[in-house]
């Protein structure tokens, strides 16, 4: 069986609390990859239709200061899976809801999450089938590095 990427893709928004935030309203970078790691699990559970975990995040930067108040718009979906893992580009947008001015990009991570089965270990996900041709274009990226680390992480095991 195979999937799309708009199959799965999830789109979480929040507004940011004073709890979240230090205290010169900045919210906190932990609360908002706790938000971006629900946002990448929801996007590989519809992808696997079973639970998962969260193996890995990568290439995590943060652009732009999140305010308490601020309306955060985070979009997760599948770039790439291997046999039981999935990776989830997760973007997030934030929104000065006061302001007229439109979302601006904050911050971007990948997460690699991996589904597992009923008897606690990964299980085989389907296939992911790269549409546009910037999805074809990340596909082939994240293939790369995912044979890549494959590869470094058989050598030290030898
Ligand atoms: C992720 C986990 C299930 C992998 O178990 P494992 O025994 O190493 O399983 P495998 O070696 O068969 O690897 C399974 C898949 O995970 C991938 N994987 C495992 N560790 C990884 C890592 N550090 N980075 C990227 N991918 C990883 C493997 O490449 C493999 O993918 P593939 O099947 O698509 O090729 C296990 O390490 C684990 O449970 N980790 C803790 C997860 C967790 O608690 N997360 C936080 C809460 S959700």
């Amino acid at each position: 069986m195979q999937r799309t990427v708009s199959y799965s893709r999830t789109i979480l928004s929040q507004i940011m609390q004073i709890s979240m935030a230090n205290s010169a309203g900045n919210i906190h970078g932990g609360e908002i990859m706790k938000i971006m790691d629900s946002a990448a699990g929801a996007a590989a559970k519809r992808h696997a239709r079973c639970p998962v975990v969260t193996a890995r995040v990568d290439e995590l930067e943060f652009m732009t200061p999140v305010h308490v108040g601020d309306l955060i718009i985070c979009t997760a979906e599948l770039t790439f899976v291997g046999r039981t893992s999935m990776e989830v580009l997760v973007t997030v947008e934030v929104e000065n809801l006061q302001e007229e001015a439109p979302p601006t990009a904050a911050l971007t991570g990948y997460f690699t999450m991996v589904a597992i089965g009923p008897d606690g270990r990964p299980k085989p996900v389907p296939g992911l089938i790269p549409e546009t041709e910037v999805e074809k274009r990340r596909y082939e990226e994240r293939r790369k590095i995912y044979l890549q680390r494959k590869q470094a992480a058989s050598s030290t095991k030898e």
